[in-house]
């Protein structure tokens, strides 16, 4: 079965118990600048699971072109690709775990023809104040889903903690099939207040593959020796995070996200994704433009085939976007540089070969996703003129390791090697090798740990305060824009977040997430709540956090930040007897890169001029000082 035939029979398969067919939403989020991509089919849906009512109704279907920078480091392990399609089928408090759980059997084992035997799933197993229960009806459904196709399913050992080690325990896999997790069965996007959450049951299919002992001495689903797979989940959205905990949410909701790629896979008998039809063709021309074989550098192939193809999708999307060196085109600039240097490693020599590969992504996928045949033109012209600007780089960086490289290269010399001439560090240090020079590795990463220390807080305060620049009158309304967004959250409640913001000397824009429009009571209660605040005289106090402290801590914005990382948090408060910040008395804490005025008694007076809808579920503020 091909891969679009999988999709097509998942969304009539679903259709035809009522869901409505969508279509994929657009990989680069409509007016969010809390994430650069959209990560899982749930993005784009979060207002409906959040209780507003979608136009299509309370039951949807649809494949949805996902993309996870985080993963790019893993592709080359045969099992991951940072592009994927998520199979999602939804209900906003119609169905529950019941229906879905057997309509997923239904589809896997009746409709694709799985095997039920290589089929294991795993369930939530309570929470460790005892506040949300182990997930028991979820096993009860799932041990009559067994039965009804022939196996006898028992309840193995519990996993608490994070999951990593499994229970710690020799399984019978023979007998056992349903496995609770802890913290693996808990799925949220994020810790931010108002996020919606709620428990999960992951589907696995067993390769077959021997456990590798590498990975802890006994294997369990979520091991990652590779022997188990998982291809899809069903989260039971039922709660939101408040600053207490979870709360159950009005409704009870399904939000079921399967790898399409993953299930080709399986079901084509394939043990890598890569050999499934979805990238057998991409394969096959780097095959011939390398003259080498898969099996030769399954790394190398993987990393050229994903980021291509990657790339190809964020360029051809509606929203497109080119290479450049800021947000998502610096992803889209990463995916190439990273393809071609792994080509070179392949012993690929053409110049200009990148969009040769982008043309095949985009006859695969012509008829699911016509915006890739629409913006072909753009792709290619973009596609070749990184792939020259990266061969002029490259010549440059050449001729200047040449003039530095005699006696070894230093740290140093690496690093601006680096950033000067955009020269990866594997190919100064691929080099170096040939050459029979030493280069110090050590000493590169640490300068640039040092370099990104630095430009961390000018990213940070381009990309997430949406200020025109760091002029007095600009940062007074960016300090306004802080308390408005306080504001509204304790007017309207805590499912408002920022979606967007910009900001001019003139006038302060804030977009945010709420389904309706505010009522003119609702605007002056906002409106009075910012003036007080800046008669309250705040102090704006800036401290560095770790990621997970200000999470914690439930400030609001970006948690886009690597674990361990710090932030910026900027708290509007006044100060103790102490004169310590009273933080816990915040008026305002946000994740920001600043810049911010000292005091709110410096801001004058507060109106809001407009408010307005922005996209769906979302309302756009514009308000000035005056
Ligand atoms: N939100 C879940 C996921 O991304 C299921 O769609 O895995």
């Amino acid at each position: 079965m091909t891969s679009s035939e999988i999709r097509q029979k998942y969304l009539d398969f679903f259709a035809a118990r009522g869901h409505a067919v969508i279509s994929s939403a657009s990989l680069i989020p409509e007016n969010d600048p809390t994430v650069l991509f959209t990560t899982a089919g749930m993005h784009p849906l979060i207002p409906y699971l959040l209780g507003e009512a979608h136009p299509a109704g309370s039951r949807l279907v649809d494949s949805q072109k996902c993309f996870r920078a985080d993963d790019i480091d893993e592709v080359g392990d045969k099992r991951h690709n940072t592009f994927f399609e998520m199979l999602g089928n939804w209900s906003f408090g119609d169905y529950f775990k019941t229906e879905q759980l057997t309509w997923w059997y239904q589809f896997l084992f009746e409709e694709l023809g799985l095997d039920p035997q290589r089929v294991y799933q795993s369930v939530y197993a309570g929470s460790e104040d005892g506040k949300i229960e182990k997930d028991e009806e979820s096993i009860k459904v799932l041990k009559e889903l067994f039965a009804k196709y022939g196996i006898t399913a028992e309840e193995g050992p519990t996993t608490f903690g994070k999951g990593e080690d499994g229970p710690g325990q020799e399984i019978d896999f023979s007998r056992m099939r349903i496995f609770p997790y802890r913290d693996k069965n808990w799925w949220m996007r994020g810790e931010t207040i108002g996020e919606p959450g709620g428990p999960d049951s992951e589907t696995f299919y067993d390769t077959g593959k021997p456990h590798d002992p590498k990975f802890g001495p006994h294997c369990h689903l979520n091991c990652d020796c590779g022997r188990f797979l998982e291809i899809g989940n069903s989260v039971f959205m039922q709660y939101k995070k408040t600053a207490a905990g979870w709360e159950e949410l009005k409704n009870k909701n399904v939000d079921f996200g399967g790898g399409l790629e993953r299930i080709a896979m399986v079901l084509q008998e394939k043990d890598s994704i890569f050999k499934g039809d979805l990238f057998s063709r991409i394969i096959a021309k780097i095959e011939e433009l390398s003259g080498k074989k898969y099996e030769e550098d399954t790394r190398s192939f993987e990393v050229i085939a994903d980021h291509i193809k990657a790339a190809t999708f964020i360029v051809g999307d509606n929203k497109g976007v080119a290479p450049s060196n800021t947000d998502q085109g610096y992803i889209v600039r990463r995916l190439l540089r990273r393809a071609i240097r792994f080509g070179r490693q392949l012993g690929i020599t053409q110049e200009a070969w990148v969009d040769k590969i982008a043309q095949v992504v985009v006859d695969d996928y012509a008829l699911a996703y016509p915006e890739l045949v629409k913006n072909k033109e753009f792709i290619f012209t973009e596609f070749k003129k990184e792939e020259e600007k990266f061969l002029r780089t490259l010549e440059k960086g050449l001729a200047e390791f040449k003039k530095i490289a005699v006696n070894g290269i230093d740290g140093v010399a690496a690093f601006n090697l680096y950033q000067s001439y955009g020269f990866p560090f594997e190919i100064t240090e691929e080099l170096a090798k040939e050459n029979g020079i030493t280069i110090d590795r050590a000493g590169f990463e640490a300068e640039l740990k040092k370099h990104q220390a630095l430009s961390r807080t000018a990213a940070a305060g381009k990309f997430k305060g949406g200020l025109a620049d760091a002029g007095e009158a600009t940062t007074k309304l960016h300090t306004a824009a802080h308390l408005l967004l306080a504001a509204l959250r304790q007017v309207l409640g805590d499912h408002v977040f920022q979606r967007g913001s910009n900001i001019t000397a003139e006038r302060l824009r804030l977009d945010f997430s709420h389904p309706e429009k505010m009522t003119a009571e609702q605007l002056k209660k906002v409106e009075d709540l910012v003036n007080q605040a800046i008669a309250e005289n705040y102090e704006v106090i800036c401290e560095e956090l770790s990621l997970e402290e200000a999470k914690k801590r439930g400030a609001m914005g970006v948690f886009e930040s690597k674990y361990g990382e710090k932030v910026k948090v900027y708290s509007a408060c006044h100060l103790k007897a102490d004169q310590q910040p009273d933080i816990e008395g915040a008026f305002s804490q946000e994740i920001c890169g600043g810049p911010h005025v000292k005091n709110t008694g410096t801001l004058g007076h507060f109106k809001i001029q407009k408010e307005e809808a922005s996209s769906a579920g979302v309302r756009r503020i514009k308000a000035i000082l005056e």
